[in-house]
């Protein structure tokens, strides 16, 4: 029998989260504070009514929210709060890394520039590093909804601060708006040194997944829950073991499945896929990392041995360097011997 809870197991095994867009953690509390500094009128009255308005059918119903409640940040301190208190959540949570999102365009389109957003964010990330031990990168993600012309100029604007950026990314309404639409935006970033990834295969189908992957050249899948309608394209995943971060509270909350129990998290891990989990919006999905792990685990039965896998997997993903996955690697092995799970 094992000695700890499942819960346990989950809370006290170091983790890394690589599918969050840190304007997806802005929780009421601190939008009602933050509007309050800044004089903007927001649409609710209550925590109450905030969270009663968190109810979607798809993607395009909680985008929409999403993007008015980002539009209450101004200032530098706003952006360091939002990450700071995104920090300190998952502190507590035993995430050790972090590859966030951020969506720059969502705040230059109404007139806060970018030297704002980023700084705020990375100010709070580099706290992050020493007050708290968590190592992050940074992925700036384009909104596939607007034009390659915008995508290209938030590119120029970050070329200044290519040092503090690893990647660009690609997210917002996918339908109608497939990975091809930015397939020069990414060459050009990938010749200015970026990693590239994409979100595809959240509602999308999985013709989009091969554009991510044959013109944006990702090395990284968001979500790409419809590969498995394609036996090929599973096939190449699992011979690249290009990762898929997969988001499970996230794909109940926005109708993606009916129930946790057909989440294909389970089915993709059998077929040696390269899954991990991930919370994406969690203060609009109900979840931080550790309930996305809990509530999946209890759902589709989840073997202990699962999940040290799944988390180890969160390790192999990330951008971290060989022997720092390593070091990190066997640290979650002794931890998971401690629990009595075997290796093999
Ligand atoms: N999908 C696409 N765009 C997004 C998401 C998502 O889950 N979250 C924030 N932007
Ligand atoms: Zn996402």
């Amino acid at each position: 029998m094992y000695t700890t809870s499942i819960e346990k197991f989950i809370e006290d095994i170091p983790k890394a989260e690589l599918h969050l867009h840190i304007e997806g953690t802005f929780e009421p509390e601190l939008m009602f504070k933050i509007a309050q500094r800044n004089h903007k009128e927001i649409p609710y009255n209550s925590i109450e009514e905030v969270k009663n308005a968190y109810r979607f059918n798809n993607l395009q119903e909680f985008l929409d929210i999403y993007y008015a409640g980002a539009g209450v940040l101004i200032t530098e301190q706003d952006f360091y709060d939002l990450t700071w208190a995104y920090l300190t959540k998952v502190h507590k949570q035993n995430v050790t890394h972090v590859e966030i999102f951020f969506d720059p365009q969502t705040h230059t389109e109404r007139g806060i520039s970018f030297d704002i957003v980023i700084n705020g964010i990375r100010n709070a990330l580099e706290d992050g590093i020493s007050k708290l031990g968590i190592s992050y990168k940074l992925i700036m993600s384009f909104l596939r909804h607007l034009d390659e012309s915008s995508a290209f100029k938030t590119l120029e604007h970050a070329i200044p601060y290519k040092k503090w950026i690893t990647a660009v990314g690609l997210d917002s309404s996918e339908l109608g708006n497939p990975p091809s639409k930015f397939e020069r935006v990414f060459t050009k970033a990938r010749a200015e040194g970026y990693q590239t990834v994409a979100h595809a295969g959240e509602e999308g189908p999985a013709t989009y997944i091969w554009e991510a992957l044959d013109l944006l050249k990702v090395t990284r899948i968001d979500h790409g829950n419809s590969c498995l309608d394609d036996e090929q394209l599973v096939q190449k995943l699992v011979a690249s073991q290009i990762p898929l971060t997969l988001c499970p509270l996230s794909n109940l909350e926005l109708k993606v499945i009916t129930d946790l129990k057909d989440h294909p998290i389970k089915k993709m891990m059998d077929k040696n896929l390269l899954v991990t989990i991930n919370s994406d919006d969690p203060a609009y999905f109900g979840g931080y990392i550790n309930k996305n792990y809990l509530e999946t685990a209890k759902a589709l039965n989840l073997s202990r041995k699962q999940i040290t896998t799944l988390v180890k997997n969160s390790f192999k993903a990330s951008w971290l360097s060989e022997e720092e996955k390593e070091r990190i690697i066997k640290e979650i092995d002794f931890y998971a011997y401690q629990n009595q799970i075997s290796k093999n």
